[in-house]
């Protein structure tokens, strides 16, 4: 794994970044508070920053960065594990952790929140019934929700807590339909805990699910289980390793694709259901003997 690839602003140059003094400063006060004589708090005496509550920062912080930005910029500032961004017209603050990878945001996250915030002719969330793959920090499901879909967001059980935190926190009281989170540990009991004859969704979000891990088969087999017939897979990735290449050569065999964007390695690509050879000849082969018939 390229943890490289983790940083938050690192691969974000689509995004307009905003540093504010105001964004250290939060910084100091937790550290200052434990009479900590670092760096940042030898920065914090020699600005003559008063102490401030935490309430005071935050609203401090957002007050910066409105004012540094245009309304209309899609952008992100990044505090100390907590970043603003700006989509739907919202303000969107997420707090990362340390502790896994899905704790941190991923640049596909960034450009397929773009996309869908600027491309709604093209992909119009409204009243859809979304799941997404590989939540994260909740980000995509964040402005997924504010554009108006039910959104069921997903991912490992040690990334529920902190994606919960963040997808309730910016949805509440601001969405038509309260979005859900879920585990779904890729290709583990599919049928069982998400049978397709009752989880049917219009779209399946996935951004930057494919990196350098063991679990690729699984991710396509789970999505091939979720992809049915009506629904269109988004799935937006930074194309890093030779194995991203390979696992979307077999992507594009398992459904009809079709690129949405690209900006040098960050593809989106729309996909939607392809029937198996099997169903095709009705021979029986069908290899999802749970499928409906119609
Ligand atoms: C690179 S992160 C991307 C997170 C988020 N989508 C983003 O773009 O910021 C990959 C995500 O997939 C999740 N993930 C990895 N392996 C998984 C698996 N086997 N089953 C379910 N989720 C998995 C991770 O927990 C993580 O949230």
């Amino acid at each position: 794994m390229d943890t490289s690839s983790t940083s938050s602003s690192a691969e974000g140059d689509n995004f307009m970044i905003v540093e504010t003094e105001e964004e250290e400063e939060g910084e100091e006060e937790e550290e200052g508070e434990e009479e900590e004589k670092d760096a940042k708090d030898a920065e914090k005496d020699e600005n003559n920053q008063a102490h401030k509550t935490e309430e005071e920062e935050e609203e401090e912080n957002q007050t910066a960065v409105k004012k540094s930005k245009p309304a209309s910029a899609v952008g992100f500032f990044s505090g100390h594990g907590r970043d603003i961004y700006y989509y739907v017209g919202q303000e969107i603050s997420i707090y990362e952790s340390i502790d896994s990878y899905g704790a941190v945001m991923w640049p596909a996250a960034l450009a397929l929140c773009s996309f869908l915030d600027n491309d709604r002719q093209e992909v119009n969330l409204l009243g859809k019934e979304v799941l997404e793959l590989g939540a994260g920090t909740g980000l995509v499901a964040i402005v997924a929700s504010l554009l108006g879909a039910s959104v069921t967001a997903t991912d490992l059980p040690e990334v529920l807590g902190n994606l919960t935190a963040n997808v309730m926190r910016n949805t509440r009281g601001r969405c038509r339909h309260t979005p859900q989170v879920q585990l779904l540990s890729w290709g583990h009991n599919l049928e069982r805990t998400y049978p397709k004859s009752v989880y049917r969704y219009d779209y399946v979000l996935a951004a930057d699910v494919v990196y350098h891990h063991d679990f690729l088969d699984e991710l396509l087999v789970t999505m091939k289980h979720f992809c049915q017939r009506g629904t269109t897979l988004i799935w937006a990735n930074k194309i890093r390793f030779e194995t991203d290449l390979t696992f979307t050569q077999n992507f594009k065999k398992a459904f009809h694709t079709s690129l949405l964007a690209e900006d040098g390695d960050m593809k989106i690509y729309m996909a939607t259901y392809r029937e198996a050879d099997g169903e095709r000849a009705g021979s029986g082969l069908q290899v999802d003997f749970n499928f409906p018939m119609q």
